[in-house]
């Protein structure tokens, strides 16, 4: 299948498209390279385009059998002071994407959401039942999206599959590829910098949660177990022709001070610690059951903390002289 990656040459698109050419799909991507990557796909074809050009996107969907959709503002507590933008791309351009996709006549369509769309759920593990009640911008605009594509899918007859990550994290084994941003905001990789000595310190953003250690609980999912289950919401479309959701997590939950622990441990280097206070948007406990997609989506993580950490240590030692070239 031709499948249409938009925002695909970012952290998670990139790994999901290298996943696809090897499972004899054929990954088209397309990016406005806001924050993605060339080196990443460099391999493959590439439409340089904005998720709000409706005709250019009509143009590429000409001959394109599935559609997968990456392409959002994703940090959590940024989308609590900023929800214009929030709702501006994750919103409006991505309406702008299932129009044409629509109107293109294309009837498969994968959606990157989030457990963000939880908040801060009474009971965990968290299934796909739990119901949906958002803390921040963010992640009532991935449950907006959701349910746009359920009335899409009733009166134009689209299929979709909606995928809700718990916390991407990791890199490709090959070292080729992983998470590079101009502004790092997400845990993992703050906590390698300052293991690194990249920064002087990571920062803990509150400790006086009710966890056992005060600090928020997140499931970590190896971003190459997130590529594989895109293939398989693939598979699941071109075979079943259902439209479903699924929460993607390993069903195992870390403090933030564990992941601290976990990453010294990795890097064999002491890492700097600083409380400050809580940071808005932020769910205390997000701990994914992940049931629901084994038994119907044939999907099982492969990799636990420690491999995140591992591939995620590779890729910061190999891609420090890049990333300081980008912050320049
Ligand atoms: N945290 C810190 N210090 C930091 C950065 C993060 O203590 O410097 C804490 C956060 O408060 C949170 C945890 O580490 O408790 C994880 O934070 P991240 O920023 O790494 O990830 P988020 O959970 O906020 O968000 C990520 C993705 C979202 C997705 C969400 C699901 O960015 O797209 O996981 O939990 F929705």
């Amino acid at each position: 299948m031709r499948v249409l990656l938009v925002g695909g040459a970012g952290y998670i698109g990139s790994h999901v498209a290298l996943r696809l050419s090897e499972r004899g799909h054929i990954p088209v991507i397309y990016d406005n390279f806001s924050t993605g990557h060339r080196r990443f796909v460099d391999r493959f074809e590439v439409i340089h385009g904005e998720m709000a050009d409706y005709e250019c996107l009509r143009h590429f969907l000409k001959d394109i059998d599935a559609v997968m959709h990456f392409a959002a503002k994703a940090c959590v507590g940024e989308s609590v002071s900023m929800p214009r933008e929030y709702y501006a791309t994750n919103m409006t351009d991505a309406l702008t994407l299932l129009n044409a996709t629509v109107d293109a006549g294309i009837g498969k369509f994968i959606f990157s959401s989030s457990c963000a769309v939880y908040g801060a759920p009474e009971r965990l593990p968290i299934t796909e039942t739990t119901p949906r009640c958002p803390l921040s911008a963010y992640g009532h605009t991935k449950a907006a999206f959701e349910d746009a594509l359920k009335s899409y899918s009733a009166a134009y007859g689209l299929k979709f599959v909606a995928l809700r990550y718990f916390n991407a994290a990791g890199a490709d084994e090959s070292g080729m590829l992983g998470e590079l941003r101009s502004t790092e905001t997400h845990l993992i990789p703050l906590v390698l910098k300052a293991a690194s000595g990249q920064s002087a310190e990571v920062s803990i953003f509150g400790n006086d949660y009710e966890t056992p250690d005060g600090t928020c609980i997140r499931d970590y999912i190896h971003v190459n177990d997130l590529a594989s289950a895109h293939v398989n919401a693939l598979d699941l479309l071109i075979h079943k022709e259902e439209s479903d959701v699924f929460n993607l997590g390993t069903g195992i939950g870390f403090s933030v001070l564990e992941v601290i622990s976990a990453a010294e441990e990795v890097s064999s280097l002491p890492v700097r610690r600083l409380v400050l206070p809580r940071r808005p948007g932020d769910s205390p406990v997000l701990i994914c059951d992940g049931t629901y997609a084994k038994n119907r989506l044939h999907w099982y993580p492969q990799r636990g903390l420690t491999e995140i950490l591992r591939t995620a240590w590779r890729w910061q030692i190999s891609n420090t002289a890049v990333e300081q070239a980008i912050v320049c």
